[in-house]
């Protein structure tokens, strides 16, 4: 670690040319009202930005992408408003949870809430959307198949609202079998279905649902066929052997005309999960449960690419299945069910819905939220709080606490894909030393390697890499390779040991057969195959590969990528079969709505199973074998970032948060990003500085470079094709601003090192967002372009263009806090 100065510390305010936030006009805009700004075909995101127009892709048929910003007063001239609140009380906030337009006027008259349309008012008036369930959640609703199927037909112009439903008062879902039973950790209920209709056959009864106090602040309550096995994901979480005394929490529940759950925080009473089982769907491969919850004020849910940090109720719907995927509205490279609830109070809550099947969720405003999942089970975990942090501490203590990363890993780490030759390498960390930045960590991409293969290095551009890593790291510098996980079956036997080991250990994923290797296609020459993380026998070849390779380069931590797992394919090479697996009834909202695009067929084997189950566990899996690798080649405490992770991922690797884009539109992301990966437990987190996909520019990379140097894990990464953005390549003025930044950095890293002490040991986030420390001022709930550094560092930087480039530092601190960093 390069030393640099100390700071006595201090509680401050840091602001790098800060500047007001503004409100998003574009998420006022009711999709249906929105009016096309980018009418011929082919819209992108970018080209739609740049006509100053807002970008939000929707599910709805007709509905544009870009569309011009617009507020609810714009929508319809006030004579023709049709009121949506008559009763008493409205506000913006239950105005828009109606799916209603809110805009005050001079004028009593006139309604201050309103629909959209005379259709669109009669038909919410005869079926509140609140009470609808989906009863066609695959795409291509038609009346005649919505009514053949028993339902409810109405159309809505209302964005993402179903036109085929059926009502959560039933008559529908399951009813109580028998009395609710006691057993030693809480009770057991025996759920019965109802109705004849359907969704998509295979329907299981009776379901069995086990409801478990598990701690003071943690109840589990999950639902699952007791005559069948079905697939669990192996997280472990603790399970005492008997319930919890004096819990924060009561369950109620309600067998009247619907049977009802609710779980209630016993201190205010407030409803903090209620679910109505006449909406309960648990067949093979599709299963649904809604809950109604206490506020809209949610954060959580990845990894996804989302545009505010406390989400839009508004029928939004989020698909999780990694993807190797770059940031975008789309299911992104983990997994991560989880959500953090303020309460109208103040308090927090928060759940985990712990299942690796394909799912999404609709986050909708009454306010509720509707998991749907294509397998496993419905096990749901919450976790009482009361304030932010202590939910993140009980989740972290559930699912495992933040790995506790090296002191070094915690400085400035350089990288790019594309450096091509050691010469470029050794030019471009030779500026940053002329230039006085710090760094302490530099990477190996997969360029580094002999023609992509894992385990080598390409011994003409790279020729000296192993003596030029030693003396990097006599300097002080730390070296990280990339790995990735599938390895050729093609190099000539014997001569590629990771092959020839692995097939001797038989450790690949399979095909649907249980032994035949799955095979696709990737990076190295020929054909690939996937090693099968969740057999522990893989954790023994991984560490012996990664133990010998130690010898020959000398790495200091490993960067593990494309491990969701990507094959550049769809399915493997022979493409998939049809069966239930491969083409399930219901394919959830994910790009493309395809299982296997991107990577194998759903059929394949694992060791826990098919990968149908198991595929968002691989990130998960490897990480785990690789920080027992590291640990042992290295003997020193593992350093390992992980594209896809998964609950639970944080004990064993960072994240970074993948192929994002130099625009400033992606900077103002990385903080989101941040944010929700400390809410997941993976507090060592940072996106790629400057932008990895396409060229940056000066201004934007200054920026980046000073909002970097306060991300948890601060790495500038480049693609193979663009320019060149390390913080030497612009130029002595750029370089010492973004060495003043960084400076800043290295002198608070005690202060950071304590925080990941904390977040190791008690599960604290370490950055957090102005709504965990001020919980109870509202005001804070929505802010996501600043951020906190424990409770003690607001960090409110330049997320726009200026063009005026003269970056200052201001500092503030309290009344008796004297802070200067400008010398
Ligand atoms: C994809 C990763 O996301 C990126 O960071 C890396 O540079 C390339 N793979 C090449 O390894």
């Amino acid at each position: 670690m390069k030393a640099i100065r100390f700071l006595s510390s201090c509680s401050m305010i840091l602001a790098i040319l800060g500047q007001p936030v503004s409100s998003n006009v574009c998420s006022t805009v009711t999709p249906r009202v929105r009016k096309d700004c980018f009418p011929e075909p082919g819209a992108s995101e970018l080209e739609c930005l740049a006509r100053n127009c807002c970008w939000a892709p929707d599910n709805t048929p007709g509905i544009p992408w870009c569309f011009q910003k617009l507020d609810s007063c714009s929508v319809l001239p006030a004579s023709e408003r049709i009121d949506c609140y008559p009763d008493s009380g409205a506000n913006k906030i239950s105005c828009e949870n109606r799916g209603c337009h809110w805009c005050p006027t001079n004028h009593t008259s006139v309604p201050f809430c309103f629909y959209n349309s005379k259709e669109e008012a009669e038909c919410i008036a005869k079926f509140p959307i609140n009470k609808r369930i989906d009863c066609y959640p695959q795409p291509g609703a038609t009346q005649e198949a919505c009514e053949a199927k028993g339902c409810f037909w109405c159309t809505t112009n209302l964005a993402n609202v179903p036109w085929c439903f059926y009502s959560a008062d039933g008559p529908y879902g399951y009813y109580l079998k028998s009395e609710p039973q006691k057993i030693a950790q809480g009770w057991r209920v025996l759920l019965s279905k109802r109705d004849t209709v359907t969704l998509f056959g295979d329907d299981i009864s009776p379901v069995a649902m086990d409801i478990e106090y598990h701690t003071k602040d943690r109840i589990r309550f999950k639902i699952y066929d007791p005559s069948n096995e079905r697939f669990e994901v192996p997280l472990n979480i603790d399970s005492p052997p008997f319930a919890a005394e004096d819990p924060n929490y009561e369950v109620e529940f309600i067998n009247d005309a619907f049977l009802k759950l609710r779980i209630i925080r016993q201190s205010t009473g407030t409803v903090l999960w209620e679910t109505t089982f006449g909406g309960l769907v648990f067949s093979n491969q599709f299963l649904r449960i809604k809950a109604i919850i206490p506020s809209s004020t949610i954060y959580g849910f990845g990894e996804h690419e989302h545009s505010s940090f406390k989400h839009n109720m508004n029928f939004v719907k989020y698909g999780m299945f990694s993807r190797d995927q770059s940031p975008a509205f789309g299911n992104l490279y983990g997994v991560h069910p989880f959500y953090m609830c303020i309460e109208h109070d103040f308090n927090a809550h928060g759940v985990l819905f712990l299942n690796s099947n394909a799912q999404d969720v609709t986050l909708s405003p009454n306010p509720s939220i509707t998991f749907r999942t294509i397998g496993g089970i419905l096990d749901f975990y919450m976790f009482m709080g009361p304030t932010p942090e202590n939910v993140i501490q009980q989740y972290t203590e559930a699912i495992g606490r933040p790995f506790m990363p090296p002191y070094w890993s915690l400085g400035f780490h350089l990288s790019r894909w594309g450096y091509n030759n050691l010469e470029v390498l050794q030019d471009t960390l030779e500026r940053l030393k002329e230039f006085d930045v710090p760094q302490d960590v530099q990477y190996g991409d997969i360029d580094y390697m002999d023609r992509q293969l894992d385990f080598t290095y390409d011994k003409s551009n790279f020729f000296n890499l192993p003596q030029y890593v030693k003396a990097l790291k006599e300097e002080g510098i730390r070296y990280v390779i990339v790995l990735d996980p599938f390895v050729t079956k093609d190099e000539p036997p014997g001569s590629y040991k990771p092959y020839d080991l692995g097939q001797e250990m038989g450790i690949w994923i399979n095909n649907s057969d249980g032994f035949t290797p799955a095979v696709g296609k990737a990076w190295p020459p020929g054909n690939s195959v996937f090693p099968d993380f969740t057999n522990p026998l893989t954790t023994e070849w991984w560490i012996q590969l990664c133990t010998d390779f130690k010898k020959i380069i000398d790495y200091d931590g490993i960067w593990i990528d494309m491990n969701e797992p990507t094959n550049f394919g769809t399915g493997q090479k022979q493409g998939c079969a049809l069966n239930n697996l491969n083409n399930p009834p219901y394919v959830p909202d994910i790009t493309n709505r395809n299982l296997a695009e991107k990577t194998l067929c759903p059929d394949s084997k694992t060791y826990l199973g098919h990968h149908y189950d198991t595929h968002s566990l691989f990130g998960w899996s490897q990480a785990k074998s690789t920080f027992y690798a590291v640990q042992n080649a290295t003997g020193k405490r593992g350093f390992v970032v992980s594209r896809s992770t998964f609950v639970g991922s944080g004990k064993y690797s960072g994240h970074w948060l993948g192929d994002n884009y130099s625009r400033w539109k992606d900077l103002h992301m990385s903080i989101i990003g941040m944010l929700e990966f400390n809410l997941f437990g993976i507090p060592y987190v940072g996106a790629d500085i400057c932008g990895f996909n396409e060229d940056t520019n000066y201004e934007l990379c200054l920026r980046w470079m000073q909002v970097g140097a306060f991300y948890p894990y601060s790495r500038n990464h480049n693609s193979l094709e663009s320019q060149e953005q390390d913080p030497g390549v612009f130029g002595q003025k750029f370089a010492t601003a973004a060495r003043t930044a960084l400076l800043i950095r290295y002198t608070l890293l005690p202060y950071l090192y304590t925080l990941f002490y904390h977040s190791h040991t008690k599960g604290s986030t370490v950055i957090r967002g102005l709504m965990h420390e001020f919980t109870s001022d509202p005001q804070t709930h929505e802010i996501d372009k600043a951020f906190l550094w424990g409770s003690s560092l607001m960090i409110a930087p330049v997320l726009t263009e200026v063009k005026l480039l003269n970056p200052i530092l201001i500092i503030r601190g309290g009344d008796n806090v004297k802070c200067n960093l400008k010398e």
